[in-house]
């Protein structure tokens, strides 16, 4: 079996091709546009075992270059919402229209599987409780509406064209490989170089963390046994504030709280995300990494690999 994984260079994708390498014995070409944020060294160690395409997923072009593929992984996209209220038009043209061009490719192909990589950020910010596959989308930034839609178009595929089309959206990952300008990334860094930790508003923005290979495992359960057209919901149920995790990140590397600098709130900024996650539990999946630990990790990875 042939798969393709867009946006392999990036922070989950290349956890993900790894991931893929060593549970299965797939073929697999990665197709990504080495933007920013997507770099080679995240695919250093297995270059010699996968096809790597550079190239863009709204060029048609580029996309044929992969050839006849079985199965489609879509991981690209811009992803960071901050850049998206700055700039939001390379977020409605990669996410929306780059989604657009690979469902064209499914089709054209007739592939088995097209796997949409979303994100809990679609169903916008919940008080109390936890969102559901069907609950309605109200996202709040450029980003997050981008990828709703991408998630309406790739629904549509399935309903108008019957394109066999499965939907992940996961909560926030963390792990080996995230570019450094993400809230943990940051937290870590800084820390280690003794410089203020950015926090925005109050602190207490509350984020479900999901660890990345546990992220991975699940959308390779919903690859393999999730019912065609259906939404998964991936989260591991560690909800904690943005203070908790930059206290627990001090703690482990033994600074001092006072270096927490509560910094002006992002516009729109979701107080809450938190998922119901018992459609993919039934198909058999639970996290498997427990949050601490896995921070601690993940802290030891960014110490060793100052690239
Ligand atoms: N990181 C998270 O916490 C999180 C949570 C839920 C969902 N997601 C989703 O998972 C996917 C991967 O997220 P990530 O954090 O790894 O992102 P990332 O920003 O680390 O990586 C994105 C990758 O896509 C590539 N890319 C960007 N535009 C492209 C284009 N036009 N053509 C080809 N490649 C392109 C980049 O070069 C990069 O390698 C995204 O779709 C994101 O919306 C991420």
């Amino acid at each position: 079996m042939k798969i393709l994984i867009t946006g392999g260079a990036g922070f989950i994708g290349s956890n993900f091709v790894r991931y893929m390498l060593e549970n299965h014995d797939y073929e697999i070409v990665v197709l990504d546009k080495l933007t920013y944020a997507g770099r080679m060294e995240n695919l250093q160690d297995v270059m010699d075992r996968i096809t790597f395409i550079e190239g863009d997923i709204c060029n048609r072009e580029d996309v044929e270059k992969a050839g006849n593929c079985d199965v489609i992984f879509n991981f690209a996209a811009e992803t960071h919402v901050d850049r998206s209220i700055i700039d939001a038009g390379i977020f409605v043209k990669t996410d929306v229209v780059g989604t657009y061009n690979l469902l064209e490719y499914a089709r054209r192909y007739d592939v088995e599987r097209y796997i949409q990589i979303s994100t809990d950020e679609v169903y916008g910010s919940i008080e109390k409780g936890s969102f559901k596959e069907d609950d309605i989308l109200d996202p709040s930034s450029p980003y997050s509406a981008s990828k709703a839609g991408a998630d309406l178009l790739t629904v549509a595929y399935y309903k108008t064209y019957g394109l066999p089309i499965l939907i992940t959206r996961s909560s926030n990952n963390f792990g080996p490989c995230q570019h450094p300008e993400k809230l943990i990334p940051i937290l870590i860094l800084n820390a280690l170089q003794d410089k203020p930790l950015p926090i925005y508003g109050d602190g207490l923005n509350v984020r479900d963390w999901i660890y990345v290979l546990d992220n991975c495992e699940a959308i390779d359960l919903v690859f393999r046994e999730g019912k065609i057209g259906e939404i998964y919901n991936i989260g591991a149920g560690n909800e904690r504030t943005n203070i908790e995790v930059a206290n627990i990140i001090l703690k482990e590397l033994h600074k001092p709280n006072s270096l927490i600098k509560l910094v002006k709130d992002r516009p729109g900024h979701d107080k809450r995300y938190s998922l119901n996650c018992e459609k993919i539990k039934k198909l058999g999946w639970k996290p498997k990494y427990q949050f601490e630990n896995a921070l601690r990790e993940t802290i030891a990875w960014y110490k060793e690999n100052e690239w």
